[in-house]
């Protein structure tokens, strides 16, 4: 048994690292031992649970109510305010749609108002649910235009969101108006706080400028908000919270037609792990109040260095001032974030790059945690390194005719040999042995050209050569 934990920490050591504040995306680490300890224990010990039925697992009830409850106080919740503990952001996004489109059973082709910077788990719920998703491009400062979003709803729209803040450029859109076109119009509202809903309320406790976006804020119906990302829990825990029961109701699935038990379900999910919960509750108890808006103050802390040093690389800058923990880097043309990011990696760093959206260019993408905030020193040295290389490169050149040969190709009238073909041409059909070539700034820079459905086609084409079956080592 031995033996296949220490090839566990071998597979491991190819992972990025999940601790020590030098992964910024991904991952969120307090940089609380004793935290992470307790959440360990507490996800090891309710691993066989089954949050399938909670009256056999009463356990796993009480904690989700006391969980919810103390979420609810912590985003202004009016009495009636009820919610759900689900596997993630996604999930609770996918649930608050799902909600919404069955709550208006008669309609027949329902539609939400989506900014275009909503997290791309909205398109993942229109896509498994029908709803059409109406995108409305946002302003210059990277925040929805609510007089846009006004206008695009009509008959057919069951839902309006808005995201506080946004994954891509780390602003809060105006949440009061775009709940106010909700009560107008008599439907919902989300706000998706899946990253930010644990650092904001802090924010602002610490007299940081928050605008309003909780369920202080008429017209917000509900709001998803992750407990695996701010609130430093491990992995697979998020809250939809409602304002009342009745907007849940829909969310719930019971089906009494087949001879088994009546399969009773708050969440996509049926028979579900207690491990995630019981991790969440223990780690959230064990931080606390206190211990959390320490966390964001160090975080905040470490955000306030980060811009300050920023500004000090002149290839460099910052897209939307940022209204929390992330931020998107833009440069001026003298080098791509692609090569920063494959430099950033070399030297034991990861940021995220961001492909070109709606006519605007790529920007690397970073989250800060509270472990990272004691290193935002070593790491805007390291960042000027690679900025310092990245210059010296110069921009991954794309070869004019490749480049015309990706922006023509139509993903529909391709088949799997071509897919083959352009994976093996950029190194990603594993031919090399590893999952991924070593530097990634080609490869990126060919996708940035890319139209989305091409780009979407390819990742796809890739994740199918990547998953196939392997014969086992144990
Ligand atoms: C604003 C927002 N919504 C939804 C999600 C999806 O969350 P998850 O990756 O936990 O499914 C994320 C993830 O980063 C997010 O930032």
């Amino acid at each position: 048994m031995t033996g296949l934990l220490e090839r566990l920490e071998e597979l491991r050591a190819h992972d990025l690292a999940t601790h020590g504040g030098r992964t910024l995306a991904y991952v969120y680490d307090s940089g609380l031992a004793d935290a992470d300890e307790v959440g360990r224990r507490a996800l090891a010990s309710y691993a066989s649970s089954n949050g399938l039925d909670p009256t056999a697992f009463p356990s796993l009830l009480t904690m989700e109510n006391e969980l919810v409850g103390n979420a609810l106080r912590l985003l202004d919740a009016p009495a009636t305010g009820v919610g759900t503990v689900t596997s993630g952001g996604t999930e609770s996004v996918l649930l608050a749609v799902q909600a919404a489109r069955d709550a208006r059973p008669g309609l027949p082709e329902p539609s939400m108002v989506l900014p275009s910077t909503a997290h791309a788990a909205f398109h993942k719920a229109a896509h498994y649910f029908g709803v059409r998703p109406v995108l409305v491009p946002v302003r210059g400062d990277f925040r929805a235009d609510v007089d846009a979003m006004r206008a695009a709803v009509d008959d057919s729209t069951v839902l309006v969101v808005a995201s506080a803040p946004s994954y891509a450029h780390g602003v809060v859109d105006p949440v009061t108006d775009i709940a106010a076109i909700a009560t107008e119009h008599g439907i919902r509202c989300h706000v998706d706080a899946c990253i930010g809903g644990w650092v904001l309320p802090y924010a602002a406790r610490l007299g940081r400028d928050v605008a309003p976006w909780t369920f202080a804020v008429d017209g917000v119906t509900s709001i998803s908000v992750d407990l695996h990302k701010y609130a430093y829990t491990p992995k697979g825990a998020s809250l939809l919270l409602h304002r009342t029961p009745a907007l849940r109701k829909a969310q719930f699935f019971a089906s009494a037609e087949w001879p088994g038990y009546t399969m009773l379900n708050s969440t996509m999910q049926s028979t579900k792990s207690g491990g995630p919960l019981a991790a969440a509750w223990a780690v959230v108890g064990t931080i606390g109040d206190d211990g959390y808006a320490d966390l964001t103050a160090q975080v905040l802390d470490g955000m306030d260095r980060l811009l300050a040093g920023l500004a000090e690389l002149p290839a460099l800058h910052v897209v939307a001032h940022p209204d929390s923990t992330l931020v998107a880097l833009g440069t001026d043309g003298s080098c791509d974030v692609f090569t920063i990011a494959d430099e950033m990696v070399s030297r034991g760093w990861y940021v995220q790059p961001q492909l070109t959206h709606d006519g605007h260019a790529p920007t690397l993408h970073l989250t800060l945690s509270a472990a990272t905030a004691p290193h935002v020193e070593e790491f805007l040295s390291v960042l000027a390194e690679a900025v310092t290389v990245a210059v010296e490169t110069g921009p991954v050149q794309v070869d004019p005719g490749v480049a015309d040969f990706v922006r023509a190709l139509d993903p529909s009238a391709l088949s799997d040999d071509d897919f083959d073909g352009l994976l093996a041409t950029v190194g990603m059909d594993g031919s090399s042995g590893s999952v991924l070539p070593e530097r990634m700034a080609e490869v990126n820079a060919l996708l940035d050209l890319a139209a989305p459905a091409l780009r979407e086609a390819l990742l796809v084409a890739f994740l199918d050569r990547l998953s196939r079956p392997a014969p086992s080592t144990w």
